[in-house]
């Protein structure tokens, strides 16, 4: 098996195995509606040949907000926006994805009395943040919009959703035993916390259609906390996604603390002994899985992610920075697959006002 070869996932046809990861560009008006910014960024994503591209984190609902500039698809009225969004990438024979979420605790904007909804009331080690524990309205209330979100981003022309349930976000603290404390049929054994996750990918498919695809990201484990995540829990609740026609998962880990250096984008990846750094509990994972299996973190190099592709079954991989950096670089490695990218994993991607890469910040100042 290659890289570049054309590979099949349900329906869908795709061109290659790399696919962009979600990455929040934080370009969006306030309001999370696209903008001219958002659009030439993706436009520059699609004509650079990656296969398939996961819109960034968008929000589910108008009261939420997780980063400044964040893009939303909480209303009927984001729909237009977003549809110009997946006419872009598809310009260009990519598939377009959205990812969709609900922040809760983690995230960079301060409560100031907004109400931040979490499985139980546990103190983030990121944010410092303890969010309200939810009642089972509150959580009804998030599933429902995670469907609606799905329908709107049908709509808006999309070949499917993917549920943001990594990272530190809510939909992966009700899964970790640090974060979900609870004590009725949300939490507990693996069963209960995985339910919200089961009773989502029911909603969203009977909302928008069986066969529109709902992928989902999330860890492979959390061994990072006490009490966290085991990989036999993240490989339970796989196989039961799996059961209920989930149709592909992007797995990813990581420590949620940003002040770690152990997160989901690790630093000083040089070395490839350093590079795709989950592939070893991901291929675990992915040998008792059937849907497709998409790896993320540090894939930088062609004959590295061939060897996983050949070894494991782990089909796709999915970059973040290094796209971020060098939005082309799958038509380099299509006729240089020796090419190193540009990204140097210095985790200086963030900005005000929008998320450049360092490198392009700086030759913005030098002319
Ligand atoms: C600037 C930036 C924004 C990100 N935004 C998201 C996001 O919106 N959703 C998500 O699931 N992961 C997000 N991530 C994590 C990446 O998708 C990816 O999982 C991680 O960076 C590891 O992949 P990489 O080594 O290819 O960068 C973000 C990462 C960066 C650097
Ligand atoms: S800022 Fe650093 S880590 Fe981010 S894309 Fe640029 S080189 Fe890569």
């Amino acid at each position: 098996m290659k890289l570049f070869e054309e590979s099949k996932i349900g329906m869908l046809s795709l061109k290659n195995r790399l696919w962009r990861s979600a990455t929040w560009l934080g370009m969006a008006n306030k309001d999370g509606y696209v903008t001219d910014a958002v659009k030439k960024q993706y436009k520059k994503l699609a004509e650079g040949g990656v296969g398939s591209i996961i819109v960034e984190f968008t929000n589910i609902l108008e009261e939420e907000k997780t980063y400044p500039g964040i893009l939303s698809i909480s209303s009927d009225s984001h729909i237009e926006g977003l549809k110009e969004l997946a006419d872009i990438i598809h310009s260009n024979n990519t598939h377009a994805f959205i990812q969709v979420g609900y922040g809760g605790s983690t995230t960079s904007i301060p409560e100031n009395g907004r109400v931040i909804l979490g499985p139980s009331a546990v103190k983030n080690p990121g944010s410092g943040i303890t969010p309200v524990e939810m009642t089972e309205k509150d959580i009804e209330k998030i599933i429902e919009a995670m469907a609606q979100a799905a329908l709107r981003a049908k709509k808006a022309g999309f070949d499917g959703v993917q549920i943001h349930a990594a990272h530190g976000y809510l939909y992966s603290q009700f899964l970790s035993p640090y974060f979900n404390r609870r004590m009725d049929k949300y939490g507990g054994s693996i069963k209960n916390r995985g339910r919200i996750f089961i009773e989502t990918l029911k909603r969203m498919k009977t909302t928008a259609g069986s066969d529109f695809p709902v992928f989902i990201k999330m860890h492979s484990d959390d061994e990072w906390a006490e009490n966290g995540l085991s990989a036999e829990d993240s490989l339970w609740i796989a196989k039961e996604l799996e059961k209920h026609g989930i149709d592909g998962i992007e797995f990813s880990g990581g420590n949620i603390d940003p002040q770690s250096g152990n997160g989901a984008s690790k630093p000083k990846l040089h070395k490839v002994e350093k590079q795709s750094y989950f592939k070893d509990q991901v291929s675990k994972i992915a040998a008792h899985l059937h849907v497709p299996v998409i790896l993320v973190g540090g894939n930088r190099n062609v004959k590295l992610m061939e060897d996983i592709l050949n070894h494991s079954n782990i089909r796709y991989f999915a970059l973040s920075r290094t796209l971020h950096a060098e939005p082309d670089l799958p038509a380099k490695w299509l006729t240089s697959p020796e090419h190193k990218p540009r990204c140097v994993s210095c985790n200086n991607c963030w900005a005000e006002g929008g998320n450049i890469c360092i490198i392009d910040r700086k030759k913005e100042k030098q002319i």
